[in-house]
């Protein structure tokens, strides 16, 4: 798949280049990311070259987008947001915000942008995202809701991180789903 850029006029979404690579380091020291996601913990700048270098462009060429998340206002990187391969043709969506920017809404209009790239004819075609995430991440769980994920209950040891399996809230959106917050939500 060739790379694409989208924005909503505000956010932009764009593949991350070399010059992010500091940027993505010093966020991953967070402890929620390492946390809640399953990037390597202690995370270092090697992790960082790798994932840039390495991770993003394959899955570029594999149909399943990894993004940057930038603003105007911000002059760095503010986070990410990317699929990865769930199931045949299914993709879950992942994101991580950077600690100082957060609570301003970027996760949810990276999702909105993410998810409509991932049901066009011509972005990914699908017709599902999965969204998935260990349970009690409340953050994550807000930002699936309110894009319009309905919430489809707990796999035990739906996913493995670092080696330990864990359960997941497991949610779902399909084309025709109302982008609002629906379904029952156990938040
Ligand atoms: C999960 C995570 C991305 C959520 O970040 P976030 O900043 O809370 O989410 P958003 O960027 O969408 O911002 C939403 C918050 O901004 C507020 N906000 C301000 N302006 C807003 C706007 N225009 N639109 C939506 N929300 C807005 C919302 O009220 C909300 O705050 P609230 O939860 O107190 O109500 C972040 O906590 C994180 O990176 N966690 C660690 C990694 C992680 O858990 N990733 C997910 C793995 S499944």
């Amino acid at each position: 798949m060739e790379t694409r850029v989208l924005t909503d006029g505000s956010v932009t979404l764009s593949p991350p280049v070399a010059g992010d690579i500091d940027v993505i380091t010093e966020a991953c020291q967070d402890p929620a990311i390492a946390a809640w996601t399953n990037v390597p913990s202690p995370y270092t700048r090697a992790d960082s070259v790798r994932f840039v270098g390495d991770i993003v462009p394959a899955k570029w060429a594999d149909g399943f987008p990894e993004w940057a998340i930038r603003t105007s206002l911000h002059e760095r990187l503010c986070g990410m947001v990317g699929f990865l391969e769930r199931g045949a043709e299914i993709p879950e969506i992942g994101y991580w915000i950077a600690p100082d920017a957060r609570q301003h809404g970027l996760a949810t209009a990276a999702v909105r942008l993410a998810c409509d790239f991932a049901f066009a004819a011509d972005g990914m075609g699908v017709s599902r995202i999965e969204w998935r995430a260990f349970v009690g991440n409340l953050p994550s769980a807000a930002v699936a809701r309110r894009t319009g994920f309905q919430y489809e209950g707990i796999a035990r040891h739906g996913t493995v991180q670092r080696g330990v399996p864990r359960d997941v809230w497991v949610a779902g959106l399909l084309p025709d789903d109302p982008r609002t917050p629906t379904g029952t939500w156990p938040i």
